[in-house]
């Protein structure tokens, strides 16, 4: 269904796509935070073709699984949004303990022809003291969407004392924050994917107490077979809430950076398979990575994902991609006979 929400929204993205990608992020970002959404013909709430509705522990129950992936908002600046485009739970960040600039621009770059992005952002984050009072000021409650918000280290913060900047993330936003991720796989901060090891994740475990079971870890795609296996084993092991599969790929070319979208969807699915050889499906798992159609949030579920975020189909199918996406997914899940999403979690290894 094509609705006219849908159809502004993707005239208004392909306007901004002759900007360059930085500046069209930041203007869209901009229009979004003065309710540019609002402006736009109201979104039809389209009915599935069957019921979409998914558990996530520790986050909720969801009307259906398609949320924002983390890096869109770091700063908190307008979940309101993204909640109008219908996404179902939202990852805001990743914040840094102080506020930081990021990499020297341009640091931001589109791929049409493989409906890709590169991005070395490196972090451009407000500081977690202005950011945790903007969420504190919001007072938002899961009830209208849940809301998580991505952790992450300062550049200048030496490697050895990394799991400072961690715990002080946690600890500012735990009040507010519906849950938490631990981001040790941006690939655009040196030394941060060193601390993805079972070492980091007992030390961080042991020094957040309880507030484990409220985090999860988002790994990166290019670690070998045999480490990741031992990070799923920890994540379980440590009582983390769960992994989320994955962040970007390493690339140098065309650009350096971390490339999302369509060439990560079969990297984060290896990634998914493997989580699921390790722990048969009883560590939740949320998929991130390449999903621009609801074909491909299908692989994700079937793969034993309990929901999927997405970032690069906003930018190539504008702000009616999650409805698009949701009823796309659910035209699958019937073709294939299936009678609800949830009945398709895990399936491929039937
Ligand atoms: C411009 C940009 C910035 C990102 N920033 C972050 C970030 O700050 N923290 C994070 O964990 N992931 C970040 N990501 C990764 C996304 O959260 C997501 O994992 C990745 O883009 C794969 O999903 P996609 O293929 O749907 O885009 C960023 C991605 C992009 C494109």
């Amino acid at each position: 269904m094509t609705d006219a929400f849908d159809k502004a929204g993707r005239y208004l993205t392909a306007g901004l796509r002759l900007l360059p990608a930085e500046i069209a992020h930041d203007v869209a970002m901009l229009a979004m935070k003065h309710g540019a959404l609002r402006c736009l013909p109201k979104q039809q709430q389209p009915s599935f073709a069957v019921p979409l509705h998914v558990n996530v522990p520790g986050i909720g129950r969801l009307r259906h699984p398609i949320g924002l992936a983390a890096g869109f908002d770091k700063n908190i600046r307008c979940p309101n949004a993204f909640e109008l485009m219908g996404l179902s739970f939202l990852e805001m960040g990743t914040v840094t303990p102080r506020p930081q600039p990021g990499n020297p621009k341009p640091r931001l770059f589109r791929q049409p022809e493989t409906l890709s992005i590169i991005n070395r952002m490196g972090f451009n984050s407000d500081g977690s003291r202005l950011v945790a009072k903007r969420l504190k000021d919001l007072n938002w409650k899961p009830s209208r969407v849940p809301l998580g918000v991505n952790i992450g280290k300062n550049k200048d913060t030496p490697q050895e004392q990394a799991i400072n900047d961690f715990v002080a993330g946690v600890e500012v936003f735990n009040a507010h924050a519906h849950w938490l991720t631990v981001n040790i796989s941006s690939p655009n901060t040196p030394g941060l994917r060193n601390l993805a090891t079972p070492e980091f994740l007992r030390e961080l475990a042991q020094s957040i107490g309880n507030i484990r079971s409220k985090c999860w870890i988002k790994l990166d795609p290019d670690m070998d077979q045999g480490s990741f296996r031992k990070m799923i084993s920890s994540i379980q092991h440590e009582g983390f809430q769960g992994a989320i599969l994955s962040n970007t790929h390493r690339v140098e070319w065309p650009e350096a950076g971390g490339q999302s979208g369509y060439p990560l969807l079969s990297p984060s699915n290896s990634c998914l398979e493997w989580a699921w050889d390790v722990t048969k499906g009883s560590l939740p798992v949320i998929a991130s990575g390449g999903v621009l159609s609801g074909v491909d949030a299908f692989h994700k579920l079937a793969r034993g994902a309990c929901a999927v975020q997405i970032y690069t189909a906003l930018v190539y199918r504008g702000p009616g991609a999650a409805m698009r996406i949701c009823e796309e997914l659910s035209r699958e899940l019937k073709l294939r006979g299936f009678e609800s999403a949830e009945e398709a979690i895990g399936c491929w290894y039937l």
